[in-house]
């Protein structure tokens, strides 16, 4: 069996006296695709915002490929990580969100140059020749010199994906990332994902109100409900005969909604 990318182990967060996550875990196999759904508030991004240490945890544990990502270990003792080492875990991730957070000063090729060159050292030639294979993936090359105001959402996605790539991780995220879309525009965006889906092994996590989207492009789905796991298994199972009631009634909320499922 090989090991899991990511372990999460009984973490907790809370905002204040609102506890998010309550002794979430979850394990990840290298390559996996998942779909993370549930209702709002349930814990979906921040389960994803913890895993890009964007926001800490209260308790429990989490590693990445067998290292431990807020924690170090220093003569066998383990202990709260450092900036230094968060930094180093933190490359091993991406992230997309919702809100289209391109530099906007910045020209397309630029935004997708501007990490690898910061925190990579890589030089400015090699980081611009990557920056144009990705932008091709995404179908953006001949807007590598425009602005980002002069594109449209499903292009600033786009390219957010390909940002996101640059720093080539091992692991990526994706946060509702067509869900401020309008809809002639989310397409082009789930086409770009898909291709990633078939054409990486890359580990993806997703979470998406897209369950058509969903149902296609996960290998397992996970119900998340006031910050725990309800009910996990494949697309065919969760979509079409889910056991828990709580997942049932989510579903139904949905196609009522008129999403496809
Ligand atoms: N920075 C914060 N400060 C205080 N409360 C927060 C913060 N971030 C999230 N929360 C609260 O934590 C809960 C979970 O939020 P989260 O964003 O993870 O939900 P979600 O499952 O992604 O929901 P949605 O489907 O609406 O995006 C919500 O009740 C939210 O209000
Ligand atoms: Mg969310």
């Amino acid at each position: 069996m090989p090991e899991p990318i990511i372990k999460v182990d009984g973490i907790t967060k809370s905002f204040g006296s609102f506890k998010v996550l309550d002794g979430l875990s979850m394990t990840v196999m290298p390559g996996e695709k998942l779909a993370l759904i549930g209702p709002s508030g349930s814990g979906k991004t921040t389960i994803l915002r913890i895993l890009m240490t964007l926001e800490r945890i209260d308790g429990g544990h989490i590693q990445i490929e067998g290292e431990h990502l807020y924690h170090m270990e220093r003569n066998g003792q383990l202990m709260a990580a450092d900036e230094k080492h968060l930094a180093r875990m933190r490359q091993k991730i991406g992230m997309v969100f919702q809100l289209f957070n391109l530099f906007p000063h910045k020209c397309v090729i630029d935004n997708v140059t501007l990490a690898p060159m910061l925190t990579k050292g890589t030089p400015k030639a090699a980081a611009e020749k990557r920056a144009m294979e990705l932008l091709d993936m995404v179908g953006m090359a001949d807007k590598a010199k425009n602005m980002p105001a002069q594109l449209s959402g499903g292009q600033k996605q786009r390219v957010a994906i390909a940002r996101a790539l640059a720093l080539s991780p091992r692991i990526m995220l994706f946060d509702e990332v067509t869900s401020a879309l309008d809809p002639e525009l989310v397409e082009e965006v789930l086409n770009v994902m898909r291709k990633l889906a078939a054409e990486t092994d890359m580990t993806m996590l997703l979470v998406t109100h897209e369950m058509g989207f969903a149902h296609d492009f996960a290998d397992r789905v996970l119900f998340f409900d006031r910050g725990r796991i309800v009910e996990e298994g494949k697309p065919d199972e969760i979509f079409r005969h889910p056991k828990q009631e709580r997942t049932q009634t989510f579903l139904k909320k949905i196609i009522a909604a008129g999403h496809r499922v």
